[in-house]
């Protein structure tokens, strides 16, 4: 049901005449069209000004890859721009890293605040293989667009744009979460590179995920001499793995499961191996069926557990939400990228795959949209090509104008009211559906 309920976002666009009307007001709700394009121009103008800006600040990202917790490089570099640009920058934000940061700015009295998050951390081994230096530009690109609207058209509010470390494996972004980052944000928006048609922006959702260490206790024992006194803790492993293999044939293509052994430690090759340990991530639409997979997937541990004479110890590795795209923030976005730049779809983006922002969406009214870039053949996320295809200059325009989209979007929920409500009788209406399914 994640996507279908976003199915209908967008009715046929009808441009909004002022004739039609005869007395047109900056207020009245837009039906397609776009809201305000004098402030739309204001943003395309400023992101067009920081365009070479952006580029180099992305391929420094680009070019200087650290994995979750350890962008201490990427938060220096990120920290400066901002702090360049005129925001309230705090470093070393939070988190026990020292590597999530928060860029403020605060323009007129009152007002609400729209939030941001720059993702910074790579991939070990493949570098920026999901694209995180576009995300990380993009954050930039549209709290310095909106800032550029704030003092243009002299709106009251704020701007909070975080620093999100670690979303490989490390919910930097329900840490943030738990430490009140978001208790601020009126909504909440970013956006994720992945495969996909020129000019497509997805609206796709993301899978539920739930992660599981399983620990296989046995008995070294001399592999030759005297294998009989052993008992073969890879074995159980490897076992475990094979069960979870033959499994995968009975689940629905929404779901997935799969993992890997973590290097055991003092393995040799003529000792009985009587540790070791496999790190399974269970995903499916929702938690409910992330749930119901679990309880199958359990027992292909246990079992070969069993069949080698091990014990075994599982315990949770951490778990993150499906993704709820906020309705109204994802009409917003879905017409200007129709009117301007390209096309939405709910097929490509990351739907597959699994956000720390899953658990910001169950918070607070939030968007993440895919955007597509160019890639090579089998070079989807987490691979070099992909870390290829983040550093090409047609996927720092896509990046560039799924900003510009995002940063009006953020500006009208500052400024329009009635578009607020939409936005946040969106998040209660799904807040009923995503209950019914839990
Ligand atoms: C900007 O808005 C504030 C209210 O927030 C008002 O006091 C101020 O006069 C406005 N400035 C201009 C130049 O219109
Ligand atoms: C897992 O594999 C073990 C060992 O081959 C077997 O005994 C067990 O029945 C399997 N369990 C499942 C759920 O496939
Ligand atoms: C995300 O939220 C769910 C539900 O509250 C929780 O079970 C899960 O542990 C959260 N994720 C993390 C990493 O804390
Ligand atoms: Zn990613």
């Amino acid at each position: 049901m994640t996507t279908t309920d976003l199915e209908n976002v967008s009715p046929p666009v009808q441009a909004w005449r002022p004739e039609d009307t005869g007395k047109p007001t900056p207020e009245r709700p837009s039906v397609g069209g776009i809201f305000r394009p004098d402030i739309m121009a204001a943003i395309e103008q400023r992101i067009a000004e920081l365009d070479t800006d952006l580029r180099a600040l992305s391929l420094d990202i680009h070019e200087h890859p650290e994995i979750g917790y350890e962008e201490r490089r990427t938060h220096d570099v990120l920290t400066n721009f901002m702090d360049k640009q005129g925001f309230e920058v705090e470093r070393h934000y939070l988190l026990p890293s020292q590597t999530a940061w928060k860029a403020t700015f605060k323009h007129g009295r009152g007002g609400r605040t729209i939030g941001v998050n720059s993702e910074m951390d790579a991939l070990k081994g493949i570098g920026h293989g999901c694209g995180h230096n576009l995300i990380a530009i993009a954050g930039v690109a549209v709290a310095c667009a909106m800032k550029a609207a704030f003092e243009k058209f002299n709106i009251s509010g704020a701007i909070e744009l975080l620093g999100t470390p670690a979303e490989e494996g490390g919910d930097g972004k329900v840490h943030l979460l738990e430490q009140g980052a978001y208790k601020n944000m009126a909504a909440c928006i970013m956006c994720h590179p992945a495969p996909g048609p020129k000019g497509s922006v997805s609206l796709s959702s993301c899978l539920a995920l739930h992660r599981i260490q399983v620990q296989y206790f046995g008995h070294t024992a001399h592999a030759a001499l005297s294998p009989w006194e052993g008992v073969n803790a890879l074995d159980a492993a490897v076992l475990g793995y094979n069960n979870i293999s033959a499994l995968r044939q009975q689940l629905k293509p929404t779901h997935r499961v799969h993992g890997i052994f973590h290097e055991g430690k003092d393995w040799q090759t003529n000792v009985i191996p009587d540790f070791a340990e496999f790190v399974c991530y269970v995903r499916a639409p929702t938690r409910a069926e992330v749930q119901s997979t679990l309880k199958r997937v359990l027992p292909c541990f246990e079992g070969a557990a069993m069949a080698s004479g091990c014990t075994i110890k599982i315990e949770d590795y951490g778990a993150t939400h499906d993704l709820r795209q906020n309705k109204a923030l994802g009409d917003e976005v879905a017409n200007i990228v129709r009117s301007k730049y390209g096309s939405i779809d709910y097929e490509w983006g990351i739907k597959s795959a699994s956000t720390d922002f899953g658990n910001v969406s169950y918070e607070l009214p939030s968007l993440h949209p895919g955007f597509a870039i160019p890639t090579e053949e089998n070079g989807g996320n987490h691979t070099p090509g992909f870390t290829r295809a983040a550093a090409t200059i047609e996927a720092h325009y896509a990046c560039l104008d799924v900003s510009k989209a995002l940063a009006a979007t953020g500006v009208r929920v500052v400024i329009d009211d009635r578009f607020f409500q939409r936005v946040r009788n969106a998040f209660e209406k799904d807040k009923i559906i995503r209950d019914m399914i839990v």
